[in-house]
Parts: structure tokens; C-alpha cells; sequence
């Protein structure tokens, strides 16, 4: 698998549509985006079932952030699963999950001290943080926010509002949420621009909001994506983090940090909230925390545990062959440099995307940090018109020419490939991305 991409048959070749017509039989509906059928992969190159080799930008939805089946994590799982798999973390005791948890609380931000819940998914982790603010400050509201996404469990599902099909059918949701807008500057719910605006978004949240309508004393806590990831990876102008922080500090209000998109280097540093000056009561994290282990943790402020058997737990938390894979995965981020490689490769991403917006019009907005960036198709740049179309013709012209895309919000297409992709690998496959833009414009 050295020359990528490497398309010998239009994908789906015949061994992909014979398994993709078994899966649309057998597995039920999700979200799938594409007809590719992987084989093996390594680091950011994929190859199919019909011998198609691809450059990958999506690792698995920013799951394999050191690259597909790196050989220490490999190597990390293999040894864990010979000694032992699995053995109940939450009702027993084992080293590794306390080795974990130790290095958890060290690496997010914040000296307090600080406590881990362990879970097997993202969404996981937003009904933990859910539960947990509800029993510290057994208060009956959450602020989330409009494009917000945390999952599609019950309770996450109630704060996350990205897009309707989301909810559709699902109501009545939990109670007690209320929604604002998001700090989206490039389609501004109050028609302002930034820096001019002042914050306004986030301002207006105890001007109006806390004025008219949502008592603050019976808010238990806001939830935040440090870069909106679903709704269309959208990044917050400096400030409006610490502004919406400091309203909460100010109404004594607990701020949870959703990481599962953001977080493990994603943004060019370790998690996405280290680019503002604040500390979250409670930060979770999941996605790219082990390397492709099902696996989550919510790190929250000690004082914040339950302290009570039996109100929170799980079967699989802190299972022995995902905190394997999770501490090596730490352990190379950091001792790989690959976070400088993220600021290194975002800068040579963003600059060719840059110049490919000066070219084609309908790239209506470049965004991002680190390697988390996305581009919003419009088909016109002044009445910003989505270009939904354009944008899943791009998707489906990519893969067939060896390039593995994401969509995410209504016609945003984002681009996170591996923290250590090299800048020929992420050349080759921003080649093919201009490739197809030029033909769907
Ligand atoms: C920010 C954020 N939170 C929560 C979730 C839900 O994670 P999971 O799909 O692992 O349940 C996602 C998934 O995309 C996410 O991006």
C-alpha cells in the first residue's frame, strides 16, 4: 500500500457491491456516506476490497488520530488481550484503568484535582456529564446550543440540535434544555461581524435570555463544543469561550466540555479548549481517545463525583484492551511530536485550501484548527445559497478518484485526516479534492 490513491475499479468494484448489498439486507440504517469497503489500512491509507488504495481525511468519523492500526498500538492491544480482556472495572480493580485515569487528569486542563468516569462511546459521555450535574446541583435546566451536536442517545439527543432528522420522531426529549445560537460567524444569527459585534452571541445569553426567560439559579450547567464539529465545524471567535465561561462562573453554573470531536490533538492541541483561557468543570472525551477502542471518559472536577455506589455505572467502562490502546495512543501524540505536526499540516491544508477558494466560488468558507478544517460549499458567495448538491457530488467524485471524504452540517465537507499524515500523503489527497471541486463547480 505505498502508492495512494490507486483506483483499479470504480468504487463499489464487484467484491464492495456484493457486500454492500448484504449490509443494506442485514445491518440496519445509520448514516453511511459512501459505498467503500475496507480492507486493511495503515496510517492514513486505505485499500478496499477490490484492491482500490485511498488517502484518508476522515479517520474513521476522528477516531485514528496516529493513523490506522499504528504498530504500538497494535502491539499494545495484542499484549493487553493475552493477559486479560476484560474484568469490570467498575465493580473490581485493575492497574491499567488507574494508570489511565492518572494520565487523563495530568493532561486536561485545570490543577484542581480531578476524577475519571470511564464510558464505551461519545454519547456515553454526554449522558454521564448529564447525570452529573444533575446530582451536584439537582437543578432542572441546560443551555446547548443551535447546531450543537452530543450524541443520539435519549438525553444527549435533547441537547444536541444540528439537524432535524436528528429529532425527527423522537419528541417528547428530555426536558429543560434551552437553546441559543452558536458563535457562527460566517452566517451570524444576528446579522453582526466579529470583532465589531462584541460577543453579542454570547452576551445575549444573560442579557435577554437570563432577563426574560431562563432563571438562572436553575441552571445546572452549560454544555460547549470548543469547535462545533457535526453542525459544520465551526470555530468560535477568540473570546467568546471565556465569555460564555464567565457568565457561567458568574451564576454559578457548570461548564461541560464536549471533546469527543475536538479533543485528542485534533485541533493542534490536545484538546480544543486549550486554544481559550478556560477550565471546564467537567471535560469528556471519546472518538480519538484509543486509537479505534470503543471508549470514552469524563474527567471531571473531584468534587464533582457521586460519591455514592450505585448512582452512576457501566459493564464495559475502562475495559483493559481500550486503556491499553488509549495510554500508548497518548503516548505517541506526545512523544511522536504529532501535535506539531497537526499545526504543521493544518498550516499547508488551509493554505492550499486558501488557494483553491481563490479559483472556485462555490468554496464559500475555509475553517479550522490544527487538522480539524472543513470547507462550506455556497452557490453563491453573496447570498450564501447552500450548496448541498455541489458538495455531496464532491464527496462521491473523491472516493471514486481515491479520496475518502466527510460531510458535516448541511454542505460543509470536513477534512481530518491522521495527526501524523505526511505532506505527500496530504497532498496527493488534496490533489484529488481539487480535482472534483473543479468538476462540480
Ligand atoms: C462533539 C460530539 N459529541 C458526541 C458525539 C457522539 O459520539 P458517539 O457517536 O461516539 O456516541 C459526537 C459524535 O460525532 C460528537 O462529535
Amino acid at each position: 500500500m505505498t502508492k495512494a490513491p490507486d483506483i483499479r475499479t470504480t468504487p463499489p468494484g464487484p467484491k464492495a457491491k456484493e457486500i454492500v448489498e448484504r449490509d443494506s439486507k442485514f445491518v440496519a440504517t445509520t448514516t453511511k456516506t459512501s459505498p467503500i469497503v475496507a480492507k486493511r489500512a495503515r496510517g492514513s491509507i486505505v485499500e478496499d476490497v477490490d484492491g482500490n488504495v485511498y488517502v484518508d481525511f476522515t479517520c474513521g468519523i476522528g477516531v485514528t488520530n496516529v493513523g490506522h492500526c499504528h504498530p504500538e498500538v497494535v502491539d499494545a492491544i495484542k499484549k493487553q488481550s493475552s493477559e486479560l480482556i476484560h474484568f469490570a472495572g467498575t465493580d473490581f480493580y485493575y492497574e491499567i484503568q488507574v494508570d489511565l485515569a492518572e494520565k487523563l487528569c495530568k493532561i486536561t486542563p485545570g490543577d484542581s484535582p480531578k476524577k475519571v468516569f470511564y464510558t464505551n462511546s461519545g454519547t456515553e459521555g454526554t449522558e454521564a456529564s448529564i447525570k452529573i450535574v444533575k446530582w451536584n446541583t439537582q437543578k432542572p435546566l441546560i443551555i446547548g446550543f443551535i447546531r450543537a451536536f452530543h450524541g443520539r442517545t435519549m438525553g444527549s439527543l435533547a441537547i444536541t440540535a444540528s439537524k432535524p432528522v436528528h429529532r425527527a420522531r423522537f419528541a417528547p426529549m428530555m426536558p429543560g434544555v434551552v437553546h441559543i445560537p452558536f458563535a457562527y460567524c460566517y452566517r451570524c444569527s444576528y446579522k453582526m461581524e466579529f470583532p465589531d459585534c462584541g460577543l453579542h452571541c454570547a452576551k445575549i445569553l444573560e442579557e435577554l435570555y437570563f432577563e426574560a426567560h431562563v432563571p438562572p439559579e436553575d441552571v445546572a450547567a452549560i454544555f460547549i463544543e470548543p469547535v462545533q464539529g457535526e453542525g459544520g465545524y465551526v470555530v468560535p471567535p477568540k473570546g467568546w469561550i471565556d465569555e460564555i465561561a464567565s457568565i457561567a462562573r458568574r451564576h454559578e453554573i457548570l461548564l461541560v466540555d464536549d471533546e469527543v470531536q475536538a479533543g485528542f490533538g485534533r485541533t493542534g492541541k490536545m484538546f480544543g479548549i486549550e486554544h481559550s483561557n478556560t477550565v471546564p468543570d467537567i471535560l469528556y472525551t471519546a472518538k480519538g481517545i484509543a486509537s479505534g477502542m470503543p471508549m470514552g471518559a469524563v474527567i471531571l472536577d473531584e468534587k464533582l463525583d457521586f460519591g455514592v455506589q450505585g448512582a452512576h455505572s457501566n459493564t464495559f467502562g475502562g475495559n483493559l484492551v481500550a486503556c491499553a490502546a488509549a495510554l500508548k495512543t497518548i503516548e505517541l501524540i506526545e512523544r511522536e511530536g504529532m501535535l506539531d505536526n497537526a499545526n504543521r499540516m493544518g498550516k499547508v491544508l488551509k493554505d492550499r485550501l486558501d488557494e483553491m477558494a481563490g479559483t472556485y466560488p462555490i468554496m464559500g468558507d475555509n475553517r479550522g484548527l490544527g487538522l480539524m478544517w472543513a470547507t462550506e460549499f455556497v452557490k453563491d458567495r453573496a447570498t450564501k445559497e447552500f450548496a448541498v448538491k455541489e458538495r455531496n457530488e464532491i464527496v462521491k467524485l473523491a472516493y471514486e478518484r481515491g479520496l475518502i471524504l466527510l460531510p458535516a452540517g448541511k454542505s460543509a465537507i470536513r477534512y481530518i485526516p491522521a495527526l501524523n499524515i505526511t505532506e505527500e500523503e496530504l497532498n496527493s489527497g488534496l490533489d484529488v479534492l481539487e480535482s472534483c471541486i473543479k468538476d462540480a463547480s
